[in-house]
């Protein structure tokens, strides 16, 4: 078995290729039975890989939007700072077209042509090394940001925790190292527990499977099992009878976008498993680096839900077509959690809790 920072470095999520001239990712649409590494050079590929879910997970996909926006700059021919703005600009809006609903991917892309726009004064060639740099200063940040949010839940595990009794985790999705730079968010608190000593009889997480692309099946099984931590899997239907018969003591979820009442939203199938633990009385925590937080959106009502093809649904993963050929089929990819059922938010500035408006404000963020 590996030890956790050797799998850290064979599972890079995203990085700049050494001589500039790709974004060098893990194609995660192969996992968990093959580790290929694939570079992406044109502006279409990039976006393909984003809409595919070849690189995925709200951090992760700021972090590839800012490498890629910041490779596509590179080779614009312009001799004037308004005529590359102006092709930054189109690169930029084209990019951000992939996918709707992770804020990242917005936030990382204007936080790079807000970089564009301070640097207005420097010459062209002078703006695009800038740019390379702020998207591995945002790559740099989001290791220490989730790193924060799993000291944060750690604290939270330490009091759950009875003595000589493992603790159980539920986790949805695949909100971990692939979804971000290093440790994950939700699965950061994990991480942290086996850096600090935490055996296989300490904590035992539950992983959903995750229906209908398996993150939790491909990612966070994969992830976890492989980093020594005592991992199960269930299909998400089968999450109820696992709190009914009280294996979970907490839940952490990762997230795409919060509003600013609170409300997430996250991997479809994400607010079932909140209903369920307000049930069973189960702390449900919400892991949210600032990026994800959307002062912008009032509230969950005003989320762009992604919809997805049919055949996720219908023939994905299985041998033969599994549906009647014509069936008409709903594939949201995110669901919204009420603030109501949410427990906490976990930030890397601090762990918020109801009213989280005036929590967040409190931490400063969009400040
Ligand atoms: O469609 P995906 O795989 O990009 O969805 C990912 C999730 O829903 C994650 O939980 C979320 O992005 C948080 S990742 C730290």
């Amino acid at each position: 078995m590996m030890t956790v920072d050797d799998f850290f470095n064979k599972v890079i999520t995203v990085r700049m290729a050494a001589d500039k001239s790709a974004v060098d990712i893990i194609d995660q649409t192969l996992l968990p039975g093959t580790i290929r590494r694939i570079e992406l050079r044109s502006k279409e590929e990039i976006w393909e890989a984003i809409k595919q879910l070849k690189v995925r997970g709200a951090p992760a996909i700021g972090v590839a939007a800012a490498y890629g926006i910041a490779l596509l700059a590179s080779r614009i021919n312009a001799d004037s700072y308004e005529r590359f703005h102006e092709e930054f600009h189109a690169l930029k809006e084209y990019l951000a077209s992939s996918r709707p609903t992770a804020v990242n991917l917005f936030w990382a892309l204007n936080r790079m042509e807000d970089t564009v726009k301070a640097s207005h004064s420097k010459s062209v060639a002078e703006i695009k090394e800038i740019l390379f740099a702020e998207a591995e200063a945002i790559r740099e940040e989001d290791v220490q940001i989730s790193r924060n949010i799993g000291e944060i839940g750690f604290g939270l595990l330490q009091q759950l925790k009875q003595e000589g009794k493992e603790i159980g985790i539920l986790t949805h999705c695949n909100a971990g190292t692939l979804a971000t730079a290093k440790y994950g968010t939700a699965t950061a608190p994990m991480y942290i527990a086996l850096e600090k000593g935490w055996a296989g009889t300490d904590m035992h997480v539950y992983c959903d499977e995750t229906r209908p692309l398996l993150q939790g099946a491909r990612l966070t099984s994969f992830e976890l099992y492989n980093a020594g931590i005592t991992t199960t899997l269930q299909c998400d239907n089968m999450a109820s009878i696992l709190m009914k018969s009280k294996k979970i003591d907490v839940i952490f979820v990762g997230c795409d976008r919060v509003a600013q009442n609170g409300d997430a939203a996250n991997k479809i199938g994400t607010s079932g498993v909140a209903i369920l633990a307000k049930h069973y009385g189960i702390p449900f925590y919400v892991c949210a680096p600032s990026s994800t937080i959307d002062l912008a959106t009032p509230t969950g009502e005003e989320i762009p839900i992604e919809m997805r093809d049919a055949d996720e649904v219908t023939e994905m993963w299985y041998k033969e077509r599994m549906a009647p050929s014509g069936i008409e089929v709903f594939n949201p990819a995110f669901d919204v959690t009420d603030h109501s059922l949410i427990t906490g938010i976990i930030t890397e500035k601090g762990l918020c809790h109801a009213p989280y408006d005036k929590a967040f404000e409190a931490l400063g963020m969009g400040r």
